[in-house]
């Protein structure tokens, strides 16, 4: 019972982050193409970041290590493979160690990063470790590709993922992914009122 009181009034602040991000949708056609364009760099560069590509390795089931504090990149240490379920299932979950414990996992360097999700790899299709800015922009506007969403969809989606929430505050002495989650959320917008443009597309101007 104890337990249960103290994961409360710990998970609490981590999942009210949500509650800052505002999404204010713009009509279509409202953004012009170059404007969508540099709003796609500046998503690109949120995408690309350890914080997020680390999970996102496509058809790779490990995970990476890469960014400042983890020196050369490599794979997930101690054998880590997702398998299938992406979650580790067939071998060891990645909630075994990527769970809240309210120990404060977060605070200390190279401890497992822990949230109030579900820890796991994001899908084969969401594969962004090492590819390009149009490699990751042609897959993230294609619904046969992410998750079927549209980009009311995807906002949404990352306001509500306490996943995204630690990977603008990981604490631990990593670095957090650029920008803020409102300004990631706004260039998504942006992004999407423009028509999802990706570079060599004919512009709408
Ligand atoms: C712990 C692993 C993990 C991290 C870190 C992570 N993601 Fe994901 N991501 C996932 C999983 C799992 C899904 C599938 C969730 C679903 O479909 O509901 C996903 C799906 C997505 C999607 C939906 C679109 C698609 O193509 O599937 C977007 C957008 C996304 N992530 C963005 C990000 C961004 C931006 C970051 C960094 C700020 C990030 N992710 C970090 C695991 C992760
Ligand atoms: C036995 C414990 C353990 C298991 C199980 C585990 N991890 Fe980890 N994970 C760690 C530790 C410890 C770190 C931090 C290493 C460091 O900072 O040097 C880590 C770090 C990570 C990172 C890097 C986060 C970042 O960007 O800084 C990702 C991504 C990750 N794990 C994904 C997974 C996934 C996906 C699974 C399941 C398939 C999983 N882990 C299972 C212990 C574990």
């Amino acid at each position: 019972m104890r337990f249960f009181v103290l994961f409360a009034l710990i998970a609490t602040p981590v999942l009210s982050a949500g509650d800052n991000v505002e999404i204010t949708l713009l009509p279509q056609g409202s953004v012009l193409t170059e404007q969508g364009l540099e709003a796609w760099d500046r998503i690109y560069e949120v995408a690309s970041h350890p914080r997020c590509s680390n999970c996102h390795t496509g058809e790779s089931d490990r995970p990476m290590w890469s960014g400042p504090s983890y020196g050369q990149a490599r794979p997930h240490g101690m054998n880590i493979q997702a398998g299938d379920s992406r979650d580790g299932a067939s071998f060891i979950r990645c909630v075994s160690c990527h769970a809240l414990t309210g120990q404060g996992g977060n605070d200390a360097p190279h401890m497992a990063p822990q949230v109030a999700g579900t820890w796991q790899l994001a899908p084969v299709e969401a594969d962004w470790f090492g590819r390009s800015s149009l490699e990751i922009c042609t897959q993230l506007r294609d619904p046969a590709l992410n998750g079927d969403r549209d980009i009311t969809a995807l906002a949404t989606h990352l306001d509500h993922d306490v996943i995204l929430h630690w990977a603008w505050t990981p604490g631990g002495g990593r670095e957090p992914a650029p920008y803020s989650l409102q300004e990631h959320v706004d260039d998504l917008i942006l992004w999407g009122a423009a028509g999802m443009p990706c570079a060599g597309d004919v512009s709408n101007n």
